[in-house]
């Protein structure tokens, strides 16, 4: 079968690098990147390509080499599926915040809209690609709706996930470690339609890293490979506060560990706590899946991920109000980074959000300083919690766009994202700056401690024993 017109629906941080990459190495193929929100869309077409809505390290190249050659970003979502052989949803699958499920399944409506809309527009075969992350056996419901609505049309429907992590994903696009073809496998028209997705990618990916399998096993990996991930860093972030009370490094442990080639060095770094759009919400939505089948020893098992995670970033805040002798109650905190890690400037679930929530509610004056987060994002992330009113928001955390001036005069600085402009600063002038003692809040164990000790600030980093000094020979120490 030969696929000459793509349509991915929805532009947001899969469904735009992917299809970037995807038009970049099959300039024969025309991919059309569609969505609802117009400000997004034209975002992708802003003239200047450093304007596109994501920030991903070398994206603005290839969207510059692709955009209007056969790379599209529109809204006409109906003209866009009419045209396409192949489509791909990679819509939002959020958490559910309303009903059955509330809080733990992954809310499916949207891929629902989007099944509703192919099966209203189609009017030849199309292959479906799931690139959402879904929960395991969606495809079946997806079918169910595809043949109930449509009009005869016949459909294959393959699962595709993404295993792309922002801030690296063009390059983990542009060589993955793996590509996933889940399909019906059975059947020669399955056979066939996973035949043309695998020739989509073997244009750039060797063919021993695509693997094919059946649709269930290939929605369930997804959401599998995501728990595991945060399993590590939960595992690690629980030795953490351990190390911390018995004089033990954690980097040092990590070290130890990784060097074990049955464990690996991956993901095995302790911080504030994992944060991103994907973690909480699949292993959530595993758990839901866990739960619903009566498996409940399976759903605490992958739970208690969450449960490390969300211990962490309160005790990293925690932490913060008992150093600052038991009250941040009117004192200046600069929080630097926003994202919830480097490269990125997607903000969802990042552990700042949570810990600058929590010092808000204890009555500190925060002052927010990001690179790539703007100011509206930052807002937006915390009115949506609504933890206080909006005025109460604004008026008790400042965001700035000078990382000098949101440290002036604060009592502490908490460093939340691991960027490593970071680690570039004057940190003698910044010191200068800042009320005394000078306390800095490294949840990234990002910064020099020897270098921090000796210009004088009091450092509280992730699973180092407390408190650190430096001793006689220029090392640092627990005291
Ligand atoms: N962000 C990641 O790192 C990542 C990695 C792997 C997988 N995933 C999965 O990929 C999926 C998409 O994630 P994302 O981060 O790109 O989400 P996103 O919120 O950035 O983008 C989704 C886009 O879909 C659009 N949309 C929703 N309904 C639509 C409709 N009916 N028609 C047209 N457009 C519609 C939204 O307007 C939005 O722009 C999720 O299932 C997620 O779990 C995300």
């Amino acid at each position: 079968m030969e696929i000459k017109n793509i349509c991915c629906i929805g532009a947001g941080y899969v469904g735009g690098p992917t299809m970037a990459v995807i038009a970049q190495k099959c300039p024969d193929i025309n991919v059309t990147v569609v969505d609802i929100n117009e400000k997004r869309i034209s975002a992708w077409n802003h003239e200047n390509v450093n304007n596109i809505p994501i920030y991903e390290p070398g994206l603005s190249d290839i969207v510059a080499e692709a955009r209007g050659r056969n790379l599209f970003f529109s809204t006409d979502v109906d003209g866009a599926i009419d045209k396409a052989e192949m489509i791909f949803i990679s819509v939002n699958t959020p958490t559910k915040t309303y009903g059955i499920g509330k809080g733990m399944a992954a809310d499916l409506k949207w891929i629902e809209l989007c099944a509703r809309q192919i099966a209203c527009i189609a009017k030849d075969d199309k292959i479906i690609i799931e690139k959402s992350t879904l929960p395991v056996r969606t495809a079946a419901a997806l079918k169910d709706i595809l043949y109930n609505t449509g009009n005869g049309v016949k459909y294959q429907i393959l699962s595709n996930p993404e295993f792309l992590a922002e801030g690296t994903a063009v390059q983990d696009l542009l060589n993955p470690d793996r590509v996933l073809i889940g399909g019906d496998i059975d059947t020669e028209e399955g056979l066939e339609a996973v035949k043309a997705l695998c020739n989509v990618y073997a244009r750039w990916v060797p063919e021993k890293r695509i693997l094919t399998t059946n649709v269930w096993s290939s929605e369930l990996s997804k959401l599998t490979a995501n728990a595991f991930l945060a399993q590590r860093v939960s595992s690690i972030n629980a030795m953490s506060e351990l190390c911390e009370k018995t004089g033990a490094d954690v980097n040092e442990v990590a070290k130890a560990l990784g060097m074990d080639s049955r464990i690996g060095s991956k993901f095995l770094k302790s911080s504030v706590g994992f944060g991103g759009s994907c973690f909480q919400k699949d292993i959530l939505n595993l758990v839901y899946i866990a739960k619903s089948f009566g498996l409940d020893e399976v759903a605490d098992y992958w739970e208690q991920v969450i449960i490390m995670n969300d211990h962490q970033k309160r005790r990293f805040a925690d932490n913060i109000i008992k150093t600052l002798f038991n009250t941040v109650s009117g004192k200046k905190i600069a929080v630097l980074g926003w994202s919830f890690k480097k490269d990125t400037n997607d903000t969802r679930e990042s552990a700042a959000i949570y810990v600058a929530d929590h010092l808000l509610n204890e009555e500190a004056e925060i002052v927010v300083y990001d690179p790539k987060v703007e100011k509206d994002q930052v807002y937006s992330d915390l009115d949506y919690l609504n933890t206080r009113s909006k005025e109460a928001n604004r008026k008790n955390l400042k965001v700035s766009n000078d990382p000098y001036d949101a440290c002036k005069d604060a009592h502490a600085i908490a460093i939340l994202t691991e960027w490593e402009e970071f680690v570039e600063y004057d940190w003698e002038k910044i010191y200068e700056n800042m009320l005394k003692p000078a306390f800095v809040f490294d949840g990234r164990n990002l910064l020099d401690v020897k270098e921090m000790l000796r210009i004088g600030f009091v450092l509280k980093s992730i699973g180092k024993p407390q408190p650190i000094k430096v001793m006689a020979d220029n090392t640092a120490l627990a005291s």
